[in-house]
């Protein structure tokens, strides 16, 4: 690596007083998420780093790493972030040009350093911009997001927090690789993409997958203006040599080129409608704005994430990462049962844990889990901490080149193998917190009196809110969804988003088991319809949020 030594940069430690403490930094699903506009409010995100460094341990004589997803506020967040470690006593910062990371390239980085967490900024699938949202997100040792106790403490620090430490220095430049140094810290500035492409190719067979594409089977990746641009180009165009072009809005912008940086049927509307209407491509997929999550498309064919993870556990040995078989795979609660199938199928442990990343942590240092995944677009292994949107797409495409068939041969054949559940997730985005939890709080009470009612043509087994106890550390984890399970295998969930930064989001989660040699042709809406309806009127959705449908729907 090249590298210009500056001259240290002496400043000096300055205390800087709060006039009172933010109460509004708990944070979500994953991180702290809020809008620019609420990040730039004097002293807000330093309140929240002085946190960090409060309670992450290891900070003095420790490694951190450093960067996001390119929006608006990541280098500001950064130049802040460097300061404010160098007050601490952080011993080195790795941090990235123009201070690209992807979430999971960061979670590997992380890792391969030995440094005690990462602190990584971004919003995810959010939008971003001025009057878009940014986000925080504190990430452990193990390259994982910061468990529960870790962010519960974090939020705690705030609460009480008079004043924050932060280095009074001008920022150093992230514009090329390079050593710095801020009142003794070091300060690495490497290439983000470099490493993580290095460990896909330990994963992968790249020339199999390159021979693949090469003969007839056009692939397109959307990076959706976000951060895995540089990634994606890299490894599509450059690596697996497809053709220039494959790649589409790889270069990262600040706000995303105004659009929603989620790979859903909505959101990834062009991709999408490359493949389900257009006839050029074989294959499509699309990663959101910090690259951990990806949609999978064949021609004519969307892959529900659920079953993407079903499919990935069943032909797992298709990967020389993965040849000798999997340890055991998990699912977040809302996510469907068909990796359970295929779990059992294979003899392999199969765990349900709570929604969000973290609570996979446990059971992939312990080594109980290979793969992991979320209905939510998210799909990972032990590779790293994070899930990961272009390894999701890297295994997909090895599987495709082994099998020598299409997306839609793919599912068709594992459906027939074993049976299909129907799946799909409503969500009514921007509704008022107070009828949200109204409607919430309003089933949960309902929920013991429902047991043995009819439900959707079967009747309901059992309803509860969904508690976790962690198989490693005991820890439990409740309130995490109301589900209705019914006698036929059928589930309807229902969660608050917690990571919207708009009033609130009610995610209705709807499922049904159709065995193999049932009618696996259906549409998903349309073999939904009964539970839809039903959950409507228990619900009182429609009535009470004022809403005639649900804003998205995957
Ligand atoms: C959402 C998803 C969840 C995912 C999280 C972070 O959280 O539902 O699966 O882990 O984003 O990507 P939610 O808004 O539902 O709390
Ligand atoms: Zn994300």
């Amino acid at each position: 690596m090249s590298s210009s030594i500056f001259p240290s940069q002496p400043g000096e430690i300055k205390k800087v007083q709060l006039s009172a403490p933010f109460s509004d930094q708990k944070p979500g699903t994953s991180g702290l998420r809020k809008s620019s506009r609420r990040f730039e409010e004097l002293h807000y995100l330093e309140s929240f780093v002085e946190a960090i460094f409060q309670i992450l341990p290891g900070v003095n004589g420790g490694t951190l790493v450093l960067g996001g997803d390119g929006r608006y506020g990541n280098k500001r967040a950064i130049d802040v972030i460097l300061r404010m470690a160098a007050a601490h006593g952080v011993e080195k910062v790795i941090t990235t040009t123009d201070g690209i990371l992807s979430t999971p390239a960061g979670s590997h980085l992380i890792r391969q350093n030995n440094a005690i967490g990462g602190i990584i900024l971004s919003a995810s699938h959010n939008s971003g911009g001025p009057d878009g949202d940014f986000g925080v997100k504190v990430n452990g040792a193990n390259g994982g997001p910061a468990p529960e106790s870790l962010t519960n403490a974090i939020y705690a620090c705030t609460q009480t927090l008079s004043e924050y430490k932060i280095i009074d220095s001008a920022p150093i430049s992230l514009s090329s690789i390079g050593q710095h140094s801020i009142f003794g810290m070091r300060v690495e500035v490497i290439d983000g993409v470099e490493d993580y492409i290095d460990l896909m190719q330990k994963l992968f067979d790249f020339d199999r997958i390159s021979s693949f594409i090469s003969h007839n089977f056009p692939i397109a990746f959307d990076a959706l203006n976000a951060v895995t641009g540089p990634y994606a180009t890299r490894l599509f165009e450059g690596i697996l040599q497809a053709p220039v072009g494959t790649v589409r809005n790889g270069i990262p912008l600040s706000d995303f080129g105004g659009c929603h940086p989620d790979p859903n049927l909505t959101y990834a509307k062009e991709l999408a409608d490359l493949l389900l209407i257009g006839n050029s491509y074989a294959f499509g997929a699309a990663c959101d704005g910090d690259g951990d999550r990806n949609m999978i498309l064949g021609r004519g064919c969307f892959v529900n994430p659920s079953d993407s993870l079903a499919v990935l556990t069943a032909n797992a040995t298709c990967v020389p990462a993965y040849a000798t078989g999997l340890a055991g795979v998990a699912r977040s609660m809302p996510t469907s049962a068909a990796v359970d199938v295929v779990a059992q199928d294979l003899g392999i442990c199969c765990f349900e844990t709570p929604t969000g990343w973290k609570f996979f942590g446990n059971l992939l240092d312990s080594g109980q889990i290979t793969l992991c995944g979320e209905e939510s677009f998210g799909t990972g292994s032990d590779h790293v901490r994070e899930k990961d949107g272009l390894w999701a797409v890297l295994f997909w495409l090895q599987i495709l080149a082994e099998k020598k068939c299409s997306v839609s041969e793919l599912m068709s054949q594992h459906w027939r193998r074993f049976g299909r559940h129907y799946y799909s997730r409503h969500d009514y985005e921007s509704i008022s917190s107070e009828i949200a939890n109204d409607l919430y709080e309003s089933l949960e009470l309902k929920l013991p009196k429902l047991i043995g009612n009819s439900f959707a043509g079967s009747s309901i087994k059992h309803a509860d809110n969904f508690s976790y106890q962690d198989p490693v550390d005991s820890s439990i984890t409740d309130g995490q969804g109301l589900r209705i399970l019914l006698n036929d295998g059928s589930r309807v969930i229902l969660r608050l988003s917690g990571t919207g930064t708009k009033g609130a989001t009610l995610r209705v989660y709807l499922e049904r088991f159709v065995e193999s040699n049932g009618d696996l042709t259906q549409n998903p809406q349309q073999a939904l319809l009964g539970l839809i309806t039903e959950i409507d009127q228990l619900a009182n959705i429609t009535k009470l949020t004022g809403m005639a449908k649900p804003t998205v729907i995957t």
